[in-house]
């Protein structure tokens, strides 16, 4: 991994009054009492230790594409730059490779592509950083990052070790890790190694991805056509954050049990819902949130998505906190017509 021989002088490359406006991406001008970017491993050891800054509250960000930032931040913000990626190891079925916590996941996912190694290619156009893609577990079209994790290098920021974690100590569930809950600004991601298979099967099991394929007249897709249809139907469903303020999903899917998804079916019909393996059934929250007529919508300059709504954008000049106004408007419309309580995917600050 790159990493500098020498130790930076990391304190002082901290800004006071830091500017987060281009460190999230609905573009919320808000400000962190102290912050900087993070590009070595050892700049971020010595920072960690540096008693002048021991007591205030910590943030770490990648890209910002999964935060709502409500207010300044009275603390450190550490924005995580580290880049590196390498092959480390291959087995008969395997190839291993790891990569730093601040590379791009969709530069990644595209390089693995180039060295011939698939298994990631469902995951491509996910934003943000790769540091930040065990945080809730990325998922779309079929695929989970936990089905690819070996494991991952992190910063006990406390006890001031690096610590290893495997895919099964990172808790992982839908949208959901340790490092949502104890690990929460406590480790902070390092690298991250993935095993992904020789033997590779392609993944076309989502109905959306299915039929783009399909309807090229493509029955036995390669890695990189799958990679080739997720870009152009992400880039054809989800705003272009550059474009326009987002974080993507702003709910998760909704579990419920079987008994409550047969009243839910009785009332309504055509509901979307996905089978889970353990009997739960996942709602689609978009759908729900479209049922209740909030697509297209907007309060002041927080709006719903015209082609997903459950992306929820900032039109322009919207805060933090009329973003999440919106999102508890169209959570208590969802609870009144569904009796579904539904939960905010990114992490509100
Ligand atoms: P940030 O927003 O910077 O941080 C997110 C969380 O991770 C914060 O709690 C932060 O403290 C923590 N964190 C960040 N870096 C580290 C680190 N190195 N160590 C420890 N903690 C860290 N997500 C999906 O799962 N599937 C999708 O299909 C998807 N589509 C999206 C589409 C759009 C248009 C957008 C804007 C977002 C989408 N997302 C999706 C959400 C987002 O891209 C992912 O959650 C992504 O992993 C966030 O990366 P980030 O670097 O921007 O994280
Ligand atoms: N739908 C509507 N109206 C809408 C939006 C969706 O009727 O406005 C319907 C769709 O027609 C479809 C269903 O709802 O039948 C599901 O929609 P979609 O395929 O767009 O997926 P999603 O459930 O809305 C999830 C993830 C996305 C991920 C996609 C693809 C969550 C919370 N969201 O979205 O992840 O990219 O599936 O796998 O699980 C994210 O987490 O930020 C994110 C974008």
């Amino acid at each position: 991994m790159c990493q500098l021989t020498n130790a930076e002088p990391a304190f002082n490359a901290l800004q006071a009054n830091y500017s987060l406006r281009d460190h999230n991406t609905f573009g919320f001008d808000v400000r962190a009492r102290l912050g900087g970017t993070i590009c070595s491993e050892v700049a971020l050891i010595a920072l960690c230790a540096d008693q002048r800054i021991a007591n205030l509250p910590r943030l770490v960000l990648g890209a910002g594409s999964n935060v709502v930032l409500t207010r300044d931040f009275d603390g450190l913000v550490l924005v995580i730059k580290l880049r590196g990626k390498r092959i480390l190891a291959q087995t008969d079925d395997s190839y291993i490779v790891e990569v730093a916590a601040g590379e791009r996941w969709h530069d990644f996912v595209d390089w693995t592509l180039q060295q011939g190694m698939a298994g990631l290619e469902n995951l491509a156009l996910i934003p943000g950083t790769v540091g930040a893609a065990p945080v809730q577990n990325i998922g779309a079209y079929g695929l989970e990052l936990v089905e690819r994790l070996e494991r991952l290098r992190s910063l006990d920021i406390v006890e001031g070790r690096i610590i290893d974690l495997d895919a099964q100590a990172c808790a992982f569930g839908y949208r959901d890790s340790i490092f949502k809950h104890a690990a929460r600004d406590r480790l902070i991601i390092l690298s991250v190694v993935f095993r992904l298979p020789k033997r590779w099967q392609a993944c076309v099991t989502y109905a959306d991805l299915a039929s783009w394929l399909s309807s090229r007249g493509i029955h036995k897709p390669t890695a990189r056509q799958i990679f080739g249809a997720i870009t152009e139907i992400r880039r054809e469903k989800l705003p272009n954050p550059m474009m326009l303020g987002n974080a993507g999903s702003f709910f998760k899917n909704p579990l419920v049990d079987i008994k409550k998804f047969s009243e839910l079916r009785a009332k309504e019909p055509n509901i979307v819902f996905y089978t889970q393996h353990n009997g739960r059934i996942k709602l689609a929250a978009g759908w729900m949130i479209d049922r209740c007529g909030w697509k297209g919508r907007s309060i002041g300059p927080s709006a719903v998505h015209e082609r997903q709504a459950l992306v929820l954008v900032n039109r322009g000049g919207a805060t933090g906190k009329q973003i999440l106004a919106l999102a508890l408007a169209i959570r208590a419309d969802v609870r009144q017509r569904f009796g579904v309580e539904l939960d905010i995917e990114p992490r509100i600050i």
